[in-house]
């Protein structure tokens, strides 16, 4: 096979912590969970690597994303020894695991921040963004919080704000100070030196903002957003408070500090932005994240054309030697079953495993679990709480194992699920598409396999072909992927052997394709 490196060819899974398998019964999921799922992970479904969610110890302001200890395990998830014992058994098992680093910002009840906090002139005041209120009062500028509101809270005991890209829990770090960089990186390096062997960097391109704190100019309309709707936040061209040239000052220093390491250690950034030649600076020379995740597909209109079009925009701007990377969904969107509808859920599982790049699988997707609507007022996430339709708990509800007590998800006489289950949950989980051979378990677990024993698949070039109109086919070296975006069939000029149809019978031949079909024809 190739010399590539592991983070090229390996397909990522991502848990959501509290999600995924509960077993002391609390209704919350832990590490001891994952741990006890990884058999599923690399023998059933035969994914490379998993990357966490955050499981620091946090208040949970939202999350885990809250960090109030970036070298410790909340006891809600378990204990370092859990820890240890879950990358031992992913190692063991051949794959690697990949953690959540959140730079941008702490837990208010972070030891920096709450000394910070505890005086204009402590030594820490300047870990984080402190301003004097507006004479009238008002916050020092007009940047507003990705959830809504201010992006500043008032300290009353001090008279000053402090800045808050997200919750008034979540202090923005002031990466300018060059003490918490020198902090940070010491916890990152409590990680790496524990043999983690890479990490999804949380807001990549937010940590450094415009020195000045300059006012950002309001738009005439709304931006339209590459993901959900983040309301009032949309209706700013958002110049000052985020994606500032210095970040990728940062990035290479990442990038070293990761380099230093053997064997390799790996980094993605969670890069929201919809230009993206903007978006593929932060490749740099490939001396800054190995590479920025790609949302594009997310809310392209789910056609041949608008996919098409998405991908071979992203081709062009991976720079030479840089690696692509392709998401559909996360903790943070809509689950793809739903917006996508389920039909559309084998076409997107091919599409996912065959483009040029790095899957990254979001749990629960493999079987097509849908969003579950739950509205504002019972909303746990701080986002939904206020903005209804940007709420996140409905793709982050419990893994469905089988149809035993709560899904399999807790033990039995466990406590009620953190979130509820989707309703589907008896008919919809593991075991009961692992007995159906025709199921998306078990087309996921196909491609899977296909993709592991496939050159062209992990490493080939991606070339798009002609087809006829509602299909979109590429090419990967000596396979073609043919996909069917319509509910028609579609007649097609290829010829060779079927090497996967996402309808998993017999009847499949490149010669046409059904509704819906998707096939690799190996020519
Ligand atoms: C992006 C994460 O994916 C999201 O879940 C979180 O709320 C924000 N960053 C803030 O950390």
């Amino acid at each position: 096979m190739s010399n590539q490196p592991w983070w090229q060819t390996t397909v990522v899974y991502q848990i959501y912590p509290r999600s995924f398998q509960d077993t002391t019964g609390n209704g919350i999921g832990d590490l001891p969970g994952i741990t006890s799922r990884l058999d599923y992970l690399a023998d059933i479904l035969g994914v490379g690597a998993i990357w966490i969610s955050p499981f620091y110890k946090s208040p949970m302001a939202d999350f885990g994303y809250d960090v109030a200890d970036y070298t410790s395990v909340d006891p809600m998830f378990g204990t370092m020894n859990d820890f240890d014992e879950l990358l031992e058994g992913v190692h063991r098992r051949g794959m690697k695991l990949i953690i959540d680093w959140v730079p941008n910002h702490s837990s208010t009840e972070h030891p920096w921040f709450i000394e910070s906090r505890s005086s204009r002139d402590n030594p820490k005041r300047d870990w984080y963004t402190w301003r004097d209120p507006k004479p009238d009062g008002s916050p020092p500028n007009n940047w507003i919080s990705a959830f809504s509101g201010p992006a500043w809270n008032l300290d009353e005991e001090t008279g000053q704000y402090y800045l808050c890209t997200f919750t008034k829990e979540q202090a923005d770090l002031n990466w300018r100070n060059p003490e918490v960089q020198e902090a940070m990186f010491e916890d990152l390096r409590f990680w790496l030196d524990r043999g983690v062997d890479g990490i999804r960097i949380d807001v990549a391109h937010f940590i450094m903002k415009d020195p000045q704190l300059r006012d950002n100019p309001r738009r005439a309309t709304k931006a339209k957003s590459i993901t959900r709707d983040h309301g009032e936040y949309d209706m700013y061209e958002h110049l000052y408070d985020k994606g500032h040239p210095d970040n990728h000052v940062v990035h290479r220093d990442v990038r070293a500090l990761l380099d230093s390491y053997q064997p390799e250690r790996f980094s993605v950034g969670e890069i929201h932005i919809a230009d993206l030649e903007e978006w593929s600076s932060y490749y740099g020379d490939l001396d800054e994240l190995h590479f920025p995740f790609n949302f594009s597909l997310m809310y392209a209109p789910w056609t041949a054309a608008g996919i098409g079009e998405k991908v071979n925009a992203a081709e062009e701007v991976v720079p030479p030697g840089g690696w692509p990377s392709y998401v559909l969904g996360n903790h943070d969107e809509p689950r793809i079953a739903t917006r996508f509808g389920e039909e559309q859920m084998p076409l997107a599982a091919m599409l996912l495993l065959t483009l040029r790049g790095q899957p990254t699988l979001y749990y629960g997707d493999e079987i097509a679990i849908p969003q579950r609507y739950i509205p504002s007022a019972e909303q746990q996430d701080p986002h939904g709480q206020k903005l209804e339709e940007a709420g996140r708990d409905g793709c982050r509800t419990p893994m469905q194992w089988d149809d035993s007590f709560q899904a399999g998800f807790s033990p039995p006489g466990a406590d009620a699920p953190w979130l509820p289950l989707s309703d589907d949950w008896a008919g919809r989980n593991v075991a009961r598409q692992l007995d159906d051979p025709q199921s998306l378990l078990n087309l996921y677990r196909a491609l899977l396999a296909y993709r592991k024993s496939s050159p062209a698949l992990q490493a080939g070039d991606y070339r798009q072909i002609e087809a006829p109109e509602g299909c979109l086919a590429y090419q990967r070296d000596n396979l073609t992927v043919a996909l069917n975006f319509t509910d028609g069939d579609i007649e097609l000029s290829l010829a060779g052997e079927v090497g996967v149809t996402t309808y998993l019978d017999d009847a499949a031949t490149p010669g046409r394709l059904r509704p819906h079909e998707g096939l690799i024809i190996e020519t």
